[in-house]
């Protein structure tokens, strides 16, 4: 106890600069990552984020019941003004000219467009939530790689995951090349005893420059852990097994993979995502969960209308 205490008093100061190395860093990377400054990234992301943010606001402004044509004319004259002064990657371009397109028509479809369309009713209930929730569990002893085809189905799902006005920041780097896995898992501290089995490893990633306006830094990694959860709960639904791998590396150590798996130093890693197809039976971690009462609190108004 006495020792425990010594040990932690000394290591308090070691940690607390470790703590600010950690933070300094990310306020330098993302930094740079909006001037463009880092190797592999692109003006043209930051750019798109902000053409995102106007496309974005046509979009809620087409979708409101009462919108009336006429409304919503600052965010169009703006994102012209993004295009027109700034390259954005093609693809993007092609998807805000679509949004910008039906909302000058005033259109809104029957079915999934660009734009605002209607949908009569929403998703249809599951019939057995509970045993979609509760059966996916962190499987460490994933088997045999998922194929190609397996993981593009998953990212493809996953892309449903929201996003913060729908920048869709998040990246995803597979890789079934054991030694980049065994490279990655070397600096990770949470693979002892089953990393050597991991035959899939993805780098779930989000770019600081989609997030280049202020009080915006946390965002990288709020929309790429959403986005994560998602790619986890798609593999999961298509009868995938997975396991998140924290990220919580050094800077030195954050550097390292990022070079060897060839990721953009724009780009965040948020996690790491192992997955695989178990040989069944397997045995998972309890990891029991607290009660509703523990995680619930209803917030009652004390101020009297
Ligand atoms: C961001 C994140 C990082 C995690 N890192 C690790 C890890 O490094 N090693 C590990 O064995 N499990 C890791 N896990 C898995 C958790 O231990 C697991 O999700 C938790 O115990 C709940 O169990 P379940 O996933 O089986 O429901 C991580 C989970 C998350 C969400």
């Amino acid at each position: 106890m006495v020792l425990s205490k010594a040990i932690s008093a000394t290591r308090r100061p070691r940690n607390a600069a470790r703590n600010l190395w950690s933070w300094l860093y990310n306020i330098a990377l993302t930094a740079a990552a909006k001037r463009s400054h880092l190797p592999g990234s692109n003006l043209s992301v930051r750019t798109e984020a902000i053409a995102q943010i106007e496309a974005h606001r046509l979009e809620k402004s087409l979708s409101a019941t009462d919108w009336q044509p006429g409304r919503g004319q600052k965010a169009r004259a703006d994102l012209d003004k993004v295009l027109a002064a700034q390259e954005v990657p093609s693809e993007a371009r092609k998807r805000l000219l679509a949004v910008a397109a039906a909302f000058d028509a005033g259109e809104v479809a029957s079915s999934p467009a660009p734009g605002a369309y209607w949908i009569d009713r929403g998703q249809r209930a599951l019939d057995d939530p509970d045993e979609f929730f509760t059966s996916r569990r962190s499987v460490r002893e994933l088997g045999v790689a998922p194929t190609r085809e397996q993981i593009e189905r998953a990212v493809g799902l996953a892309r449903s995951a929201p996003s913060v006005c729908n920048r869709q920041a998040a990246r995803v780097h597979a890789t079934v090349d054991l030694d980049l896995i065994t490279a990655a898992l070397l600096l990770q501290n949470g693979n002892a005893g089953f990393g050597d089995r991991i035959s899939c490893l993805m780098a779930v990633t989000s770019d600081r420059a989609a997030f280049p306006l202020p009080h915006e830094m946390n965002q990288t990694w709020i929309d790429g852990s959403l986005f994560a959860m998602t790619l986890v709960w798609a593999f999961h639904s298509t009868g995938i097994s997975t396991c998140c791998l924290n990220w919580a590396a050094s800077p030195t150590a954050d550097a390292k993979p990022q070079n060897l798996w060839s990721i953009p130093r724009s780009e965040a890693v948020v996690m790491l995502v192992a997955a695989g197809l178990p040989d069944w039976p397997v045995k998972v971690a309890g990891s029991s969960r607290r009660s509703v009462a523990e995680v619930l609190s209803f917030v009652q108004s004390s101020v009297v209308p």
